[in-house]
């Protein structure tokens, strides 16, 4: 993984007023179809779009970026057939393995958001060594969205809140009961920007709390083909929107 800095890009948001580093998640979606474009097994695109995530954390890491939630398996998923999903984690289990040293050499924070209870044993081991292994790591957070859905998690949370006796504050004390209840770990951060690779204008129950003003970039480029470039120019349009949560323009 290289953690290179584009000088255009860099002169750019260096002009812009950043309080903080934003929250960016993406939905990494087109793998399967890409691979079909190309008469290749669908597990080649998730291979291939595995690649794309490396790219884009080290794109992230020179932007100002300070959270990145990539969604790579919902809960849904598991209707797909069992050799494509056994195909998928096997890889996550690969990958975080194989990046787990670059990302600590690098600053970033490795987690993982979503149910750990439906994965195989050695996956959870390698999320748990990547989580321990990067955990002081500060530079760019990466949060791996797995078996995750959105829904369930706020539900989860809905359940565990009512039976928790100290009702302190309604959405301070919720968020936290959501934290613990999809493993984050964190607060739930308002996403800033949601971009959407592949072609589909759709949440497929991606962060629905945290993306309640989140601004929506869709772009129709298959996730292995999504480039730092790509990425770059989804910020670039973001600071051009106009964001109100409710209010008046400034
Ligand atoms: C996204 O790509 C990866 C996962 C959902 C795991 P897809 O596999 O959904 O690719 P398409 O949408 O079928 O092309
Ligand atoms: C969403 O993509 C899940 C991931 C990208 C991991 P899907 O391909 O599963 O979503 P739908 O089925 O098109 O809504
Ligand atoms: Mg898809």
């Amino acid at each position: 993984m290289v953690f290179d800095t584009d000088s255009v890009v860099r002169t750019h948001f260096a002009t812009q007023s950043i309080s903080g580093g934003l929250h960016v998640a993406i939905i990494m979606d087109g793998n399967g179809r890409w691979a079909e474009a190309r008469g290749l097994p669908r597990s080649a695109g998730h291979v291939a779009g595995a690649e794309t995530v490396e790219r884009i954390v080290a794109a992230a890491a020179a932007l100002p970026i300070e959270r990145l939630t990539l969604f790579a398996l919902s809960a849904d998923n598991w209707n797909r057939p069992a050799g494509e999903i056994d195909a998928i984690l096997e890889l996550m289990r690969v990958w975080l393995t194989s990046k787990t040293e670059e990302c600590v050499a690098n600053h970033v924070r490795l987690s993982v958001i979503g149910r750990r209870d439906r994965l195989p044993s050695p996956l959870v081991a390698a999320i748990e060594h990547a989580e321990c292994a990067t955990a002081d790591q500060s530079k760019l957070h990466v949060r791996l969205a797995v078996d995750y859905s959105a829904r369930d998690a706020i539900v989860r949370a809905a359940r565990r809140f009512n039976v928790q006796a100290a009702l302190d504050g309604a959405r301070d004390g919720f968020e936290r009961t959501l934290a613990v209840t999809c493993h984050a770990n964190d607060l739930p951060r308002d996403v800033d920007l949601l971009v959407r690779t592949g072609g589909e204008q759709r949440l497929s129950d991606f962060l629905l709390w945290e993306c309640a003003y989140a601004e929506l970039f869709f772009s129709p480029r298959s996730w292995p083909d999504f480039t730092a470039a790509d990425l770059e120019a989804a910020l670039v349009e973001f600071r051009g929107r106009n964001r109100r949560f409710g209010g008046l323009s400034a």
